[in-house]
């Protein structure tokens, strides 16, 4: 059988993430997949954390991260260092996840050296370029040179049809962070970090809180911060966890807002595993994340998203995510609703995970062997369970 080579692309935290329950797939048919793993490093320690959590070495680094990089300096590094390692290595096909500059600019290098592109997590739009900034133009980048669209979920499944996509290129796989989080999540996890562990012991109710999105820099991020600093007030005896995120940009509006009250815990990003884990056991969310607002769902945490809008509607739909924005004073009144009325609380803490069932790695291996002709399997479509 003639082997085929695949390279899959990743760089940041959450590609990482989202990569690795794919790589760990492919890693499983060497008769039939040779994988190449190639980290453009846009991030550093964060990526890292992720690759040792997973127990995946890169056949290549661009190491290409550098203090507060700038869009442009980050596409150019990026497919400089592809266009190398794509003539070195022709792989049969790319891999990219997401939305990042890596997925965007890693589609592009695979194009211009005419290679099949795989993209993990298609379809997911705001039809709003501003937003997120710059992931929504990156995915629809990605989109146009995508020739297998592996869709989380019917609804971006709907928004690749409405772009005209051949059909029979998109398959409604589920959310690969699904797979990541069954494979790090554990009843009797030990902390690695002693913070945690004395907060869990403090028994008390647990906010965690992140936010990091270019489009909330300055201003929003600040009035985000404000509106939890009024809420760590107004509530001493819940605990807040904040692990901010190492962007200098997202420090400094952070640090000043909230590093003086007893009751935020102001640390450095968690690793995967503690992050989850400690997810696990919270009582309420606030985050401008992409992934994180897909991990919630999975414990029926409730999530106040920090956005004005999101291209992942679907858990806002069950009801276990709610669009807060970056007003003060919504953030402050919705959360208060929240933390003061069982009622709405339980309505929200709703444990149904619309973005995926632990399967999508497989699924999306199987579509592959379909493609280069290995193998010709029905493969049954992702669908959310009540
Ligand atoms: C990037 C992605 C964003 C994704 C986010 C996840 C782009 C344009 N942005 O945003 O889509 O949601 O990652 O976290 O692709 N830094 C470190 N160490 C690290 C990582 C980052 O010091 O391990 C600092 C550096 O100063 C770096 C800065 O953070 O310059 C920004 O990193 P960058 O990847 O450009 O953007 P993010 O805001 O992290
Ligand atoms: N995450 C982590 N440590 C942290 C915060 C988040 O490992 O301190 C994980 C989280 O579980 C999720 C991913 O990082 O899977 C989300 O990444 P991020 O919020 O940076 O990016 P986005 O998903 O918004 O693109």
């Amino acid at each position: 059988m003639n082997i085929k080579k695949i390279a899959v692309v990743f760089g940041t935290r959450p590609d990482t993430i989202k990569m690795a329950p794919i790589i760990l797939e492919l890693q499983k048919y060497p008769e039939q997949f040779e994988v190449l793993t190639i980290a453009t490093a846009q991030h550093r320690q964060m990526l890292d954390q992720v690759l040792d959590v997973f127990e995946i070495k890169s056949s290549y680094d661009l190491d290409i991260m550098a203090p507060k990089q700038t869009l442009s300096s980050l596409t150019a590094k990026i497919i400089t260092g592809l266009d190398e390692i794509f003539t070195i290595e022709k792989p049969d096909m790319v891999m990219v996840q997401g939305d990042t500059t890596t997925t965007c600019i890693g589609s592009l290098a695979a194009f211009y050296h005419q290679i099949p592109v795989g993209h993990i997590e298609a379809g997911l739009r705001t039809n709003d370029k501003a937003n997120p900034f710059p992931e929504e133009i990156n995915r629809r980048i990605t989109g146009c040179i995508t020739d297998l669209h592996f869709a989380p979920t019917a609804t971006a499944k709907k928004s690749l049809l409405l772009e005209n996509v051949n059909p029979s290129t998109i398959f409604v796989t589920g959310n690969t962070v699904v797979d990541a989080l069954e494979y790090t999540v554990r009843e009797n996890y030990k902390f690695s970090v002693p913070i945690l562990d004395s907060i869990v012991n403090k028994k008390r109710k647990i906010v965690l809180v992140t936010m990091h999105r270019r489009e909330n820099w300055g201003l929003p991020m600040e009035g985000a911060n404000k509106a939890i600093r009024r809420l760590a007030i107004k509530y001493p005896d819940l605990e807040f966890l904040f692990p901010v995120h190492l962007n200098p940009i997202v420090r400094e509006v952070v640090y000043p807002i909230l590093q003086d009250l007893p009751n935020v815990s102001l640390i450095e990003p968690l690793d995967y595993l503690d992050f989850v884990n400690i997810m696990a056991k919270s009582f309420l969310i606030f985050t401008d994340s992409g992934g994180v607002q897909e991990e919630g769902p999975h414990f029926g945490i409730p999530i106040l998203v920090l956005r004005s809008v999101t291209e992942r509607p679907d858990a806002v739909n069950y009801g276990t995510v709610k669009l807060v924005g970056l007003d003060e004073e919504n953030i402050f009144n919705t959360a208060v609703k929240l933390i003061d009325n069982k009622a709405e609380y339980n309505k929200m803490a709703n444990a149904i995970n619309p973005y995926g069932d632990g399967l999508s790695a497989i699924r999306t291996i199987k579509i592959i062997k379909n493609y280069f002709g290995f193998s010709n399997e029905v493969v049954e479509e992702f669908v959310p369970h009540k």
